[in-house]
């Protein structure tokens, strides 16, 4: 049982393999928080204090003693309305018009499995492998009821969060804020790590002091975002890779975020996470509720390595869904960069007999085969194929590439619209807008609405009778533009529409993973802009950045491995002078950096000599064998691109016995000095053989003084390198 309750103190406490976290029910009903980190026994109510603290308020019910205040206690789901002025959990309107809530403890329950969320996506575990907690609040006064959800995932040190409030009240209310975690730490100095970013330069990693006041990170652009990810960590100062303690927070949800790292008057820091409440103003009838998506927490006492191991494990094994949740996934050529939209039928079979050529697996036909899209300003939500431009029917197409063994994937951006489209001239009030005023335009396009079901509805017919036309085993899902005048004609309502919008993609998302369960859908949004835990449960993989340059990608690859697999990252090797940034870098370490994710090209193969092709036979045929490795094996960072002029990592696996580490020095020099790569995880008393010279080294020996590299790579722009090792017997 990783849940328990003692009923006489009213205390719940849940373990994990290696952590606690404790919260106990006090006198007045109050949910408080006690405990989360190492792993313990025991009772820890003796960690909270109770001090006369002069302007803090207290209950009513408190009567003369000024030294119980909410303003002051740690919390597990505080609400506005009452005196605790920190940042808070949730917010309501009430029917009278009051706001606020004051929620008291009324029941609660342990179950095994783990709990799911209606509509939205959650990491799922059976019977055996996960525990649910359900704690339940309600105003008795405003008639409003809060669910509290846990998922306790015990081997891999998760606690998942989540919340349902419900009008149990005759009259409608709305929902102002509604996060879905907090996490009240009685002391201690901290420092946060974020991900901030931009297009074409995706999360890049930020770590500064926990001061007073709030750190605020979110996204009010309806989606998870290129600039900030909805991945936190809150560390202590000492904690590095490997050693010290550190918490996660990760949400399961593609919309709108934000996080709220606060410190408060008395040292204490509280971290709070949810879907943004920018223009939240939902509306509850009687009887009706809201769910705030899931977060997924992890504490590592063990250093940033092993938070990531837990967040790693949770997605791989229980987030992504579907046949290619194991199954190895295909090399693909994508012909975004070899063709951009200027194409036709003959251009794209020739870049797929290319492409067999080379051993790689599948053929993706990027945007530009629909409606009469040769340039971005036309045809978004017209998904009918453009034969005329194919000089065939797509699915002969498709036959044609299926007969040169190469499988065949496609393109979509089911979110979006152009004026210039029959879908739009039919429907204009299915994109956002807001009544007499002209929307804003990115990318010249709108976006639909996808509050409204008939409108979901009519894209997926669309996007089916196009899937339905051969033999198509990949899609491309993009989404290339942040939501704006979000407001719905339909219900005439602003306060529900982006929380609405992220269920009506959700729902469209999980129709296609039901009818089509043989599809590989890669998520991409401007590259990274929509990278978050809640599309991979519909999408195994994504799109990492649209800046496809080996030496910028690493650190975008660097920020993203803190909370996702990579096995999620899609990653690709491209052409040279690179269309992002004109660097040119060998193919050898572009190959490097791409197998550090999903593999695949982005290329013409028309253009590349004969000794490169031959390069690319053999990359392929390597990714493919060391896939499973880097798929399911420990990820370690062995560098800080942002303090060494060198970026390294590892591929462990679970069993140890196999390593693989790859490393790319970004700054050469003149009579350099030695890089020595310092390994991490390798079991101490095994001794490891270098596949390519055969050399032996202590497992011990590589964790504490590393391997020096050869001296003579150190050279050219960006060398590569990479050290292949498997355990022997000694
Ligand atoms: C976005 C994607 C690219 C490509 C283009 C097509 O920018 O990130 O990979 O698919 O759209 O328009």
């Amino acid at each position: 049982m990783s849940i328990n309750f003692n009923d006489e103190k009213k205390i719940f406490t849940i373990q994990t393999k290696k952590t606690t976290y404790q919260m106990m029910v006090d006198d007045y009903g109050y949910l408080l928080h006690l405990y989360y980190g190492r792993k313990t026994h025991g009772i820890m109510d003796y960690l909270l204090t109770y001090n006369d603290r002069g302007f803090s308020g207290n209950p009513y019910e408190a009567e003369r003693d000024r030294t119980y205040s909410l303003d002051t206690l740690p919390q597990e789901y505080p609400a506005a309305g009452g005196a605790d002025y920190r940042n808070l959990a949730i917010n309501a309107v009430n029917s009278d018009g009051s706001y606020g809530l004051d929620m008291r403890y009324v029941d609660y329950e342990i179950r095994d499995g783990k709990y799911s969320l209606q509509g939205l996506p959650a990491v799922y575990a059976d019977e055996k492998e996960a525990q649910t907690l359900t704690i339940i609040l309600e105003d008795e006064v405003k008639q409003i009821r809060v669910e509290l959800y846990y998922g306790v995932l015990p081997e891999i040190d998760i606690i998942t969060r989540a919340a349902k409030v419900t009008n149990l009240g005759a009259e409608t209310i709305h929902i102002n804020k509604l996060l879905s975690s907090c996490l009240d730490l009685v002391h201690g100095s901290f420092e946060v790590i974020t991900f901030y970013g931009k297009h074409c330069m995706e999360r890049e990693t930020q770590r500064k002091t926990v001061g007073h006041g709030t750190i605020t990170v979110g996204s009010k652009r309806g989606m998870s975002s290129h600039q900030y990810n909805p991945c936190v960590i809150l560390t202590h100062p000492k904690t590095t890779e490997g050693s010290g303690a550190c918490f996660g927070f990760e949400l399961v949800y593609s919309g709108g975020f934000i996080a709220e790292i606060e410190k408060d008057q008395f040292n204490q820091t509280r971290v709070l996470m949810g879907m943004s409440h920018e223009q939240l103003s939902y509306p509850l009838e009687h009887s009706q509720s809201l769910i705030a998506p899931e977060v997924m927490m992890t504490f590592s006492g063990d250093g940033l390595a092993g938070l990531s191991h837990n967040f790693h494990d949770c997605i791989r094994d229980h987030i992504i869904r579907g046949k290619y949740q194991k199954t190895p996934r295909p090399v693909l050529l994508n012909s975004w960069e070899a063709l951009y939209m200027d194409f036709n039928g003959k251009d794209i079979y020739q870049l797929a007999k290319s492409c067999a050529d080379l051993d790689i697996d599948l053929l993706v036909m990027d945007d530009g085969w629909f409606g009469h899209r040769d340039t971005d300003t036309t045809s978004l939500g017209d998904w009918v194929v453009n034969e005329e431009k194919l000089g065939e029917p797509l699915g002969h197409l498709i036959e044609r590439i299926n007969a040169l063994g190469m499988k065949f994937g496609i393109w979509f951006e089911p979110e979006c619209v152009s004026e210039d489209s029959d879908l739009y001239r039919a429907h204009p009030d299915w994109a956002l807008a807001v009544p007499g005023r002209n929307p804003i335009r990115s990318r010249y396009q709108l976006v639909l609405d996808f509050s409204r079901k008939e409108v979901v509805d009519a894209v997926f017919d669309s996007v089916c009778k196009v899937l339905d036309q051969g033999n198509i085993e990949y899609v491309k899902w993009d989404m290339n533009r942040s939501l704006s005048d979000v407001y719905s004609a339909a219900t005439k309502n602003q306060g529900r529409v982006f929380y609405d919008y992220v269920l009506g993609l959700y729902d469209f998302l999980e129709r296609i993973h039901v009818r089509y369960p043989h599809i590989l859908i890669e998520g991409c949004s401007g590259g990274g802009g929509r990278f978050d835990a809640g599309m991979l449960y519909y999408t195994p993989q994504i799109w990492c950045s649209d800046n496809t340059d080996a030496v910028d990608r690493l650190k975008i690859q660097y920020g993203t491995s803190f909370g996702y697999p990579v096995c999620t990252m899609g990653s690709h090797v491209s052409d040279v002078p690179n269309h992002q940034t004109g660097r040119v870098t060998p193919l050898e370490t572009r190959k490097t950096v791409a197998m550090a994710g999903t593999f695949g090209y982005e290329l013409n193969p028309a253009k590349l000599s004969d000794e490169e092709k031959n390069s690319i036979r053999q990359q392929v045929a390597e990714y493919r064998a060391l896939q499973n490795l880097i798929f399911t094996g420990d990820y370690y960072r062995l560098s800080d691109p942002y303090k060494q002029k060198y970026s390294a990592w590892s591929f462990v696996s679970k069993d140890k016995k196999e390593c693989l580490m790859q490393l790319v020095v970004r700054g050469v020099q003149g009579n350099p000095g030695v890089v020595y790569v310092r390994f991490a995880g390798l079991d101490p008393d095994a001794t490891y053989q270098d596949v390519e010279t055969g050399k032996m080294y202590p497992g011990q020996a590589l964790n504490y003084m590393g391997m020096p590299m050869p001296f003579d790579m150190i050279t050219g722009e960006y060398p590569a390198h990479s050290v292949h090792m498997i355990a022997v017997e000694q």
